[in-house]
């Protein structure tokens, strides 16, 4: 009872540090490129991720009866609420749109090493525009927040391909429609599963086994000019990736990027490109995960547009951090400590504090009568600036005794001058 739900995490101060020292850096990669915040409610009706493709997600919901009998389920995924945003002021909102959100969200999954019930989840979307150039633009946020945080291609990789690889190979094959997309569910859980179990899976779909081998032929494609002379010259999605490729060559982002014809993405909505980032060694789950989703809106009763985006959870990559030692060292770091130097001089200390934080100053006032040793190490330990300590003597000198705390210097200060 007295334990928090199995799952989820608590933040207390330090790790709140952690956290907003994170999101500071995904709003910053964000921003820089142009997209604005947004947010929704954790709780939204259950219908809207009532998608039948088999995806695990759907079958991980914190559903619910409200009060009033209505289905509904806490969030397991930011997609499908920006698409009901989206939904509502279509026509009304100007075109594209780039908006970005940091959301927590519910899975009721097996809990691992990277994996909670709950994570917060960095989602950077770009909607109304077909343009290769929006999903280059997406990898190039990714780029520049690795790049902030310290990270290089020699942690981790943009493992990425296009499912229209998929779909012409297994449109060769007279496979098209209402299987697609259970099909690339299956295969999403090729790292996980036995090539027999999923081999078992293709087969309950309905494909035959020339097909399941031809996919698992085409699958362990790495090698983009391997995948050119298997699809050949006039295939769509080669010349999809090709200029993608270019897109990424242009803004300087190459290295980062690894064709992959594996990744499918467990998500039925998907449509074109799609990625993954994975850690190099090839230890931690997926670092983050998106791509193209032209046909989403269709499938929830509205006209479609199209969209690309993707979602990077806060767990696994705060293991990579914390591994290659590039997490810093956060302190609450106020600007002041006021200290009263005795009960007589406390009114004095109040005075002191309000002049400093009108001041714009952020100021960790002594609430109870304290040792100066306590008072320095307090200080030490919250990384404050300066001690200000109001003293008898100097406070009828109008004056207060400011020590900063980097240099040892110190100095009498007259209050006007705080
Ligand atoms: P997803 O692959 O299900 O995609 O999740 C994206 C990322 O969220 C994962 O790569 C991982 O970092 C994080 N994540 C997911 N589940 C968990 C969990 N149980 N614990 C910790 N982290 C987790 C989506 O959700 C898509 N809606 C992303 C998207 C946005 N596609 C287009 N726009």
């Amino acid at each position: 009872m007295t334990q928090g739900v199995r799952g989820s995490r608590d933040f207390y101060p330090e790790d709140m540090r952690m956290r907003n020292w994170l999101f500071a850096h995904f709003i910053d990669a964000a921003r820089l490129h142009g997209f604005e915040e947004y947010d929704a409610p954790v709780l939204e009706s259950e219908e809207l991720y009532t998608r039948k493709a088999g995806e695990e997600i759907t079958q991980q919901l914190y559903n619910f009866e409200d009060k009033g009998g209505r289905a509904v389920t806490l969030r397991p995924e930011m997609t499908p609420s920006l698409a009901r945003m989206v939904m509502a002021r279509a026509g009304g909102l100007p075109m594209p749109i780039k908006w970005f959100s940091i959301p927590q969200c519910w899975r009721y999954e097996r809990t691992q090493r990277g994996r909670g019930r709950e994570h917060y989840q960095w989602n950077v979307d770009i909607w109304g525009t077909e343009s290769i150039e929006a999903d280059v633009e997406l990898l190039s946020v990714l780029v520049n927040f690795f790049d902030a945080v310290g990270l290089t291609p020699d942690d981790l990789v943009i493992k990425l391909s296009s499912r229209k690889v998929l779909e012409e190979v297994l449109g060769s094959l007279g496979i098209s429609g209402e299987n697609f997309a259970p099909t690339c569910i299956v295969i999403d859980k090729m790292d996980k599963l036995s090539a027999d179990v999923i081999a078992e899976q293709l087969t309950e779909l309905g494909l035959s086994s020339e097909a399941i081998s031809t996919i698992q032929s085409t699958l362990i494609i790495s090698n983009f000019d391997e995948l050119r002379s298997a699809l050949g010259e006039e295939s769509a999605a080669i010349a999809e990736l090709a200029s993608l490729f270019a897109a990424a060559a242009d803004y300087g982002i190459s290295d980062w990027i690894e064709f992959d014809a594996s990744i499918v993405r467990g998500l039925a909505y998907y449509t074109g490109m799609v990625f993954e980032v994975r850690d190099c060694a090839g230890e931690l789950r997926a670092i983050c995960g998106g791509g193209r989703y032209d046909k989403l809106l269709s499938t929830l009763g509205g006209k479609d547009l199209p969209a690309t985006g993707f979602g990077f959870g806060d767990m696994v990559i705060m293991e990579l951090l914390a591994e290659k030692g590039l997490l810093p060292e956060l302190v609450s770091g106020n600007d002041d400590i006021v200290l009263a130097h005795s009960t007589e001089l406390r009114g004095a200390a109040m005075s002191v504090a309000s002049a400093l934080r009108a001041n714009g100053r952020s100021v960790d006032l002594i609430l109870e009568p304290k040792k100066m040793k306590w008072t320095f190490k307090h200080a030490e330990r919250t990384g404050a600036e300066r001690l200000v300590l109001v003293m008898p003597n100097e406070w009828e000198e109008g004056k207060v005794r400011i020590k900063n705390l980097d240099s040892g210097e110190e100095s009498d200060v007259a209050i006007g001058d705080l």
